[in-house]
């Protein structure tokens, strides 16, 4: 099985802004995000309290960006687990299928973007991690 650090992909995005400010664009296909972008959410107003996520995807794949304040990204593949911190606007997290992931310490200011290869489908989430362990070492054994 891959090392998560094989999977996920830590993203730089070019700042195109001047002296009226910054001016970060991601798109789609390969420029940005390495998917075709079919749904956005953001996240905003969670605290440090609040651990969000937990679950994994097996059909989308993800690009997290905290646009503003910070967030911690934790990712386990059934096997290993590694924490991954998002606090510039500028930097993305691509998260491919079949990751557990929880989302928490949340700054207070924190608006974490969310950007997603396929529309919503609550039947391609696993949320049982238990459930989502059986499958991803099922997976490693094909
Ligand atoms: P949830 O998956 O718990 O959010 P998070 O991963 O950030 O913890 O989603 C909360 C609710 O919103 C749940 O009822 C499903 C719904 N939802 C949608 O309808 N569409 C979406 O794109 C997302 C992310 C969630």
């Amino acid at each position: 099985m891959k090392k998560i650090e094989e999977m996920v992909k830590i993203l730089e995005f070019p700042d195109l802004g001047d002296e009226r400010g910054n001016l970060v664009v991601v798109e789609g296909e390969g420029f940005g995000a390495p998917f075709d972008i079919k749904r956005v959410f953001y996240i905003y107003g969670s605290d440090s309290t609040v651990v969000r996520g937990q679950h994994a995807n097996r059909k989308t794949e993800f690009v997290l960006i905290n646009v503003a304040g910070s967030s911690k990204v934790k990712v386990n593949n059934g096997q290993e687990t590694v924490i991954y911190e998002l606090n510039r606007p500028r930097m993305g997290l691509y998260l491919p299928t079949m990751l557990w992931k929880d989302m928490y310490d949340f700054s207070s200011d924190s608006v974490l973007l969310v950007l997603a290869s396929e529309h919503y489908d609550g039947t391609e989430y696993i949320r049982d991690y238990e459930e989502y362990k059986k499958e991803v070492l099922k997976l490693k054994d094909e």
